[in-house]
């Protein structure tokens, strides 16, 4: 990393600033001191005034107030242990011109910055760097402002805030107004957008990424830049390109979609028993992607029960944007070996169908939305994507069922295709998963902290997706950005092994569209200030 602007050359003073500079940054100066650097140089860079003690925690400064800081947000409990890197301060700006002044300020200090909307980063990217030292943590958590438009069908909504508190804001002005982005509320609308954004109305509306507006970003030199300023080809990357490559969302400016007033959810469970020969799942694999637009059926898979009778349930966990009697009429014609009945079937608006696929129990009062809470306690996991094109068949189910009963908290999920999914070119936006997918297949497992040996798991899940090979997309063997797996490869300090491991999981996210995202790195932020164990590297680094 340079410092941005040059020193004038030849000059005693100039000399004396250059060593002092560097004197100053060097990685042995205390995080203290690093603060008061970065606090004197925002103080220069921005008019707005904020209070040092509502922005700034370290944990010289109140450990217990930092740690809370850092866990607010942050999902995976694997990157919290004690033996993980910790940022050396967290700045939360109040204003968006602290969130430029902070660019200009880590460039000229060097010092290596993160960027956390919602915290579910799944390799807990956007709070811990396990690449460079020391590093710094902006989180977006009180930039959280939404302000919906329902006249033009619009919405900005700030980086910081959560997917569930955009439904709520959309629903408090309009029943039949919706947004098709993520399942889980609790979701960062900063971080969550940049990689796709899907959710229960995908078949319809495609994913949150396909339906933004707008944006307003602050580039690797501090500018704040909307659509027009920051042109097409950067408004391209942004949406599917992941985070933390290529500035910071400060806002996306969505476009809210119709809702009915009235939609319908079921969940139907199986146990392997109940679903001989695996018919009902045989059928959903051929189903799933070609019902009509406005019916999403998932499947999640789980372990049940103990020694005697363990066993794997499929839970056909569906949102339907129609009434329960249209629903049991697509269900009668398309999938009747699920035996759906009525009763399964209940209605609701939309706004309590965000709840009920959420995993809220049922009558939860929807304003729960507006805490940014997740329904779930926090849990270590580690997870993997994959791609279906050709349905599984039932040999390789039951090598799926065997591995899954062998370990402690597997979760596995199929999330449907089709519908408005395969209608929108692989180049759109960068996300490429579109026409031929009939299902994305998402593997969990998770542990509890008293667990002593968390490679166990890990071990589990690479031979869970070793095994999968011959089932899924192949050349390249595709995977959902916004599920990071480390797994696939990751950058380094050293450009050329880290343009050498991007060869490989870039083509894995992103198809095709990575050498455009490359293409538009390099135009954006050429010194890769914008960096992460997987963010797309500029084309020097071929060099
Ligand atoms: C429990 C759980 C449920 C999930 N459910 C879904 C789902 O239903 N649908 C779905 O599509 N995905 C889902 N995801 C994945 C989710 O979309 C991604 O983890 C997403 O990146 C989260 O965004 P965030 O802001 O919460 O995360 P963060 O961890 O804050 O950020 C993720 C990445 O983006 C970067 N980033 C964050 N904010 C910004 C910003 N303002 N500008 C630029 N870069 C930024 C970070 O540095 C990091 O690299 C789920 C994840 C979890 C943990
Ligand atoms: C440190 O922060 C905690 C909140 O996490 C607060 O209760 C406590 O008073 C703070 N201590 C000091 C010395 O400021
Ligand atoms: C397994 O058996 C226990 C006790 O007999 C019972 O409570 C449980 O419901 C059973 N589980 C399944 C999945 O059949």
């Amino acid at each position: 990393m340079r410092i941005s602007k040059p020193f004038p050359a030849f000059s005693f003073l100039s000399i004396l600033a250059l060593y002092f500079s560097f004197y100053t940054i060097t990685p042995t100066s205390s995080a203290a001191s690093l603060q008061d650097q970065f606090i004197n140089c925002l103080k220069r860079n921005t008019n707005v005034y904020f209070p040092t003690e509502k922005t700034f925690f370290a944990p010289a400064k109140n450990i217990s107030m930092f740690s809370q800081v850092l866990e607010s947000t942050a999902q995976n409990l694997r990157f919290l242990t004690k033996t993980m890197p910790k940022p050396g301060f967290i700045f939360s700006p109040i204003h968006e011109s602290h969130v430029q002044a902070s660019i200009i300020c880590s460039k000229k200090l060097r010092l290596h910055l993160r960027v956390r909307s919602g915290g579910h980063d799944y390799e807990g990217l956007s709070y811990v760097s396990e690449i460079e030292k020391p590093f710094i943590l902006m989180d977006l958590s009180k930039l959280r402002q939404i302000d919906i438009n329902i006249k033009d069908n619009s919405a900005w909504v700030q980086a910081g805030a959560t997917v569930g508190e955009l439904y709520y804001r959309i629903a408090e002005k309009s029943k039949v107004h919706g947004f098709p982005a993520g399942l889980c509320s609790s979701l960062g609308i900063g971080g969550h957008i940049t990689g796709g954004a899907y959710g229960s109305m995908m078949r319809k509306y495609g994913l949150g990424a396909d339906n933004v507006l707008d944006a307003k970003i602050v580039d690797s030199n501090g500018k704040l830049l909307d659509r027009t300023a920051m042109g097409e080809d950067t408004f391209w990357a942004i949406r599917g390109g992941a985070g933390g490559s290529f500035g910071i969302i400060l806002a996306w400016k969505i476009k809210l979609v119709p809702v009915p007033k009235t939609v319908t959810v079921f969940t139907v469970t199986k146990t392997l028993e109940q679903d001989v020969g695996n018919k009902i799942l045989a059928k959903w694999q051929n189903v799933a992607d070609k019902l009509v637009d406005e019916l999403f059926i998932r499947v999640l898979f789980n372990v049940a029960g103990n020694n005697g009778n363990k066993t794997v349930t499929t839970s056909y966990n569906a949102m339907f944007l129609g009434g329960k009697g249209t629903l049991m009429k697509v269900m009668k014609k398309s999938f009747p070996e699920l035996g759906l009945t009525l009763k399964d079937c209940v209605e609701m608006s939309w706004l309590e169908s965000i709840l009920y696929i959420s995993g809220f129990p049922s009558r939860t009062p929807t304003n729960v939305l507006l805490q940014g809470k997740p329904t779930f306690p926090k849990i270590n996991f580690k997870a993997k994507s994959d791609f279906v094109k050709t349905p599984i068949p039932v040999s390789g189910l039951k090598g799926i069922f065997k591995k899954m009963m062998k370990e402690d908290i597997p979760l596995m999920i199929w999330n449907p295709y089709g519908g408005m999914m395969a209608k929108i070119p692989e180049s759109q936006i960068p996300f490429p998963h579109r026409k031929g997918v009939l299902f994305k297949v998402q593997y969990v497992t998770s542990w509890l902290d008293s667990d002593k040996r968390p490679s166990k798991h890990i071990k589990w899940i690479r031979d869970l997706y070793r095994y999968m090979t011959p089932y899924v997309s192949s050349n390249p063997r595709q995977a959902y950005v916004n599920y990071r797996d480390l797994d696939l490869g990751q950058n380094s300090k050293n450009a050329k092994s880290s343009i050498k491991q991007g060869q490989v999981w870039g083509p894995k996210y992103f198809k095709d569209n990575f050498n455009r995202l490359v293409n538009v790195k390099s135009k954006v932020d050429p010194e890769n200030f914008f960096r992460h164990e997987q963010s797309i590297p500029p084309m020097r680094h071929f060099l």
